[in-house]
């Protein structure tokens, strides 16, 4: 098969590295991909928000199948054009992509099928959301209701805190995201993520994750997209995951189909695990990132047929193989990042760790004149296969320790909840 992957993160690194490996690919393009991915696949520098070159390249190029990687393209019905132009696509429908671009959406779809999740109420003026905020009281969280880049929720601790938040949602902090109001209970217990592909009937779960949100050692600082992750999140035991499969994401799926807009692709569920059972953070509509990378160096089956599989409706027939091993990876980033990102530094000694144990994925980088230099804020995941989550970090950070780029930064904890549990054992 010709393959595109669109996309240009570490995200797109793994999936690309994973289709590259399954005999059915012939070519691989990625769209616009990354200082890694042009080390075995073809860079192709097209602008992804133009459908219609998008749609151009793939058919000049004899194209058989696209695999959009994140959400933002997703979101803006590039799966819908691909598909109106015969091509065969590894992507939402824009209406199916709603459930991550609209929160109040997810929650309307959450209430008809009965999937746990944050009381919750939902507005498009200010007042109103305020009166919702002083009757409720904090802890009390406030999400701008459409995409936001991730910086649209606010887990607010006190009253004024809250207040302020709804007050910058409205007064344009998130742009038109802003303009309409997520506002909800605040949910006590463990966070981890799930991953489902889902062809619009059958459903496939995929290992759980768990990643990083803050940008410091020990879970504090500003949030970012994720400083780091590991498969399998020990919260996620596997009665825990039956009932998130039973109650979240079989009934969702089931309602999005009734609803006339069935959900193709991979939907990646954000739980809290609380007292009383799971119940839904959010949905997205993509793989995480770097969630993403943990799983494809756990998958064993061939990537290109499961994706394939998925989009072609035939889950039904086919079972992945992933290794009981653990995947944890860090994320090396640009030091400012998530706040300034300065571009341009170089990066040496990064190349030639990968092994069977060990793959760097590269997000924001990219490759001149023979050097490899930082091109964004999260420029490479340093990823590790263990038998437990501590020696999968030793791995990793053994490998971080040979990569010279004083420019960049780590967390050195990423794993330590699960570590601290297995020390407990
Ligand atoms: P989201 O962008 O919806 O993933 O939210 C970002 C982060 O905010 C989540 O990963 C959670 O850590 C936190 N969060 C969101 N909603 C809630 C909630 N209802 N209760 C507690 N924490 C939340
Ligand atoms: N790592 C979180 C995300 O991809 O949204």
């Amino acid at each position: 098969m010709r393959v595109v992957v669109i996309g240009s993160g570490g995200r797109e690194h793994a999936l690309a590295w994973g289709i590259a490996k399954s005999p059915k690919c012939e070519t691989l393009f990625v769209m616009p991909g990354n200082g890694g991915t042009e080390t075995f696949a073809e860079n192709v520098a097209v602008d992804i928000t133009d459908h219609a070159a998008v749609v151009s390249f793939a058919k000049a190029n004899a194209v058989d199948f696209v695999v959009v990687g994140p959400d933002a393209p997703a979101v803006a019905g590039l799966g819908d054009d691909l598909r109106a132009a015969g091509l065969l696509c590894f992507s939402p429908s824009k209406a199916a992509a709603q459930l991550e671009g609209s929160k109040s959406f997810t929650k309307a779809l959450c209430d008809e099928a009965g999937v746990p999740t944050a009381g919750y109420g939902h507005f498009d003026n200010e007042a109103d959301a305020l009166a919702y905020v002083r009757k409720h009281g904090a802890p009390i969280v406030i999400k701008a209701d459409g995409l936001a880049a991730g910086k649209g929720v606010t887990v607010a601790t006190t009253q004024p805190e809250a207040e302020d938040a709804v007050h910058d949602c409205f007064s344009g902090a998130f742009g038109a995201s802003g303009s309409s109001v997520v506002i909800e209970a605040f949910l006590e217990g463990e966070e981890a993520s799930v991953f489902a592909l889902c062809d619009g009937t059958d459903v496939v779960l995929l290992p759980s994750a768990q990643d990083h949100k803050r940008v410091w050692d020990g879970d504090r600082g500003p949030n970012t997209g994720g400083m780091g992750a590991y498969s399998p999140a020990p919260v996620m035991t596997d009665e825990m995951t039956a009932r998130v499969r039973d109650e979240i994401i079989l009934p969702s799926v089931k309602r999005m189909a009734e609803r006339g807009t069935p959900f193709t692709g991979v939907l990646f569920a954000g739980i809290m695990v609380t007292d009383t059972g799971p119940k839904l953070i959010e949905y997205n509509v993509r793989f995480g990132d770097p969630e993403c990378q943990v799983l494809m160096l756990r998958l064993q089956s061939d990537l290109l047929e499961l994706l394939v599989a998925t989009a072609r409706g035939e889950l039904a027939s086919v079972t992945p193989v992933f290794s009981d091993e653990v995947a944890l990876t860090v994320v090396v980033a640009t030091k400012g990042y998530p706040v300034d990102v300065p571009k341009g530094s170089e990066i040496r000694g990064a190349e030639g760790l990968d092994g069977p144990d060990i793959m760097v994925f590269h997000a924001g980088t990219q490759r001149r004149d023979g050097r490899l230099l930082a091109n964004g804020g999260r420029v490479l995941n340093v990823t590790a296969l263990g038998r437990t989550v501590a020696e999968a970090q030793a791995r990793a950070y053994a490998a971080v320790d040979r990569i010279d780029w004083p420019e960049g930064f780590c967390r050195r904890d990423i794993g330590w909840r699960a570590v601290e549990r297995e020390n407990v054992r």
